[in-house]
């Protein structure tokens, strides 16, 4: 570990009283911790001045590269309470490898897994008062969110000299707060979400950025999410804009997309693959086309499909429309067994209600 990260506590933290009652009904992205990680790298010191401040608002020159040229890597994962009051995250040694390999592709630099774990110990150490508790099995935790940006001022398409990483934290309620529900999703025809060659196995705010005018669309064809296909043919299915996909077949078999280099390798994706194992499934990664998915869903041969990723954890997947047609929904009302299971399974793991045996869990607090 090369980095430290000594407290300055907030001047002006919010009382239990206010902090409680955001954490009754914390929604998603909205509210923040009192504190957040800030560290910084430059090409002669490397990674240095790591610190825990009060959360606030940024300085940056209007220069700095990263308003330009966007050059800004993040992840995203999950503190959760467990009974005894201990703080947990799920598999966070993956989120830092995954941190690594989207900062090779965007040339920005590399952080140590050790400094990495350590950045979020240090922030839900000071804020974690901030991690909702486990009570009544419900599924609220605390969003971490590292990421890493070219703060450098200088107008020039070249790899910044001088990046700063953060990590912010929002409680975070259920996803669904009214019981799992199907999303409905947009097959995009006329957009991509990533190319051969591009970014799209790294998660940088670009991607996301470009995900919006296509989810636009489908938010007008009455549709919650958007589903992409490859760019070169427009023949296989990749993933969602924010999470990666399964289909469960009637002959056991569980398929999710097989990484291309556009697709990005999701946490939940890779612990799902492991997990259907363990329920008796035959867990493949293979390219589908998606005149399988609508052939299947009408032949019976796919009988559930849901979407995965750590916000929502798994999600079942409902009707795809596209212009011009449909396939239906094979997720009832709230999604099939294997789904169910699967999402159950996994929750119990985080939740520490489940014996960890795949060693994913790595204690915070
Ligand atoms: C494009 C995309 N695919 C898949 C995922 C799921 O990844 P994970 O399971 O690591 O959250 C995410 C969320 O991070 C995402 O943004």
């Amino acid at each position: 570990m090369t980095l430290s990260f000594p407290v300055t506590p907030a001047a002006n933290p919010r009382s239990s009283q206010e902090r409680d009652e955001i954490l009754a009904n914390p929604g998603f992205g909205t509210n923040f911790t009192d504190h957040m990680v800030v560290a910084t790298w430059s090409a002669d010191e490397g990674w240095h001045d790591g610190k825990v401040v009060e959360y606030g608002p940024i300085t940056l020159m209007p220069s700095a590269a990263v308003l330009h040229y966007a050059q800004e890597i993040f992840e995203g994962l999950k503190a959760y309470r467990h009974e005894d009051g201990s703080v947990w995250s799920f598999r966070p040694e993956a989120n830092a490898q995954r941190l690594n390999r989207s900062a090779s592709r965007l040339a920005l630099p590399q952080m140590d897994e050790e400094d990495f774990v350590g950045s979020l110990r240090a922030l839900v150490e000071v804020d974690k008062d901030w991690v909702p508790s486990a009570s009544g099995g419900g599924e609220k935790s605390l969003y971490l969110r590292p990421f890493m940006y070219a703060s450098e001022a200088f107008l020039g398409v070249r790899p910044a000299r001088e990046v700063t990483y953060s990590v912010i934290a929002s409680p975070a309620g259920a996803y669904f707060a009214g019981g799992l529900k199907p999303v409905t999703l947009w097959l995009s025809t006329q957009y991509a979400r990533a190319g051969r060659g591009g970014t799209g196995a790294a998660k940088c705010g670009g991607n996301y950025a470009s995900s919006l005018a296509p989810q636009l669309e489908g938010i007008e064809q009455g549709c919650d999410q958007v589903v992409f296909l490859d760019a070169s043919t427009q023949t296989y299915i990749e993933e969602l804009g924010g999470m990666n996909l399964f289909f469960v077949m009637k002959d056991g078999r569980i398929i999710t997309p097989q990484l291309t280099g556009s697709i990005l390798e999701g946490v939940t994706r890779a612990s799902i693959l492991e997990l259907s194992k363990e329920l008796g499934l035959d867990p493949r990664e293979e390219q589908i086309e998606i005149e399988q998915w609508k052939d299947g869903v009408r032949s019976g041969e796919i009988q559930e499909i849901f979407a995965c990723g750590t916000a929502a954890v798994v999600t079942p997947v409902g009707e795809l429309k596209w212009d011009g047609g449909s396939a239906p929904s094979t997720a009832g009302e709230g999604g099939g067994e294997v789904t169910k299971s699967i999402r159950e399974r996994l929750l119990d793991i985080q939740y520490g209600r489940a014996e960890d045996i795949h060693g994913w869990m790595t204690r915070l607090v």
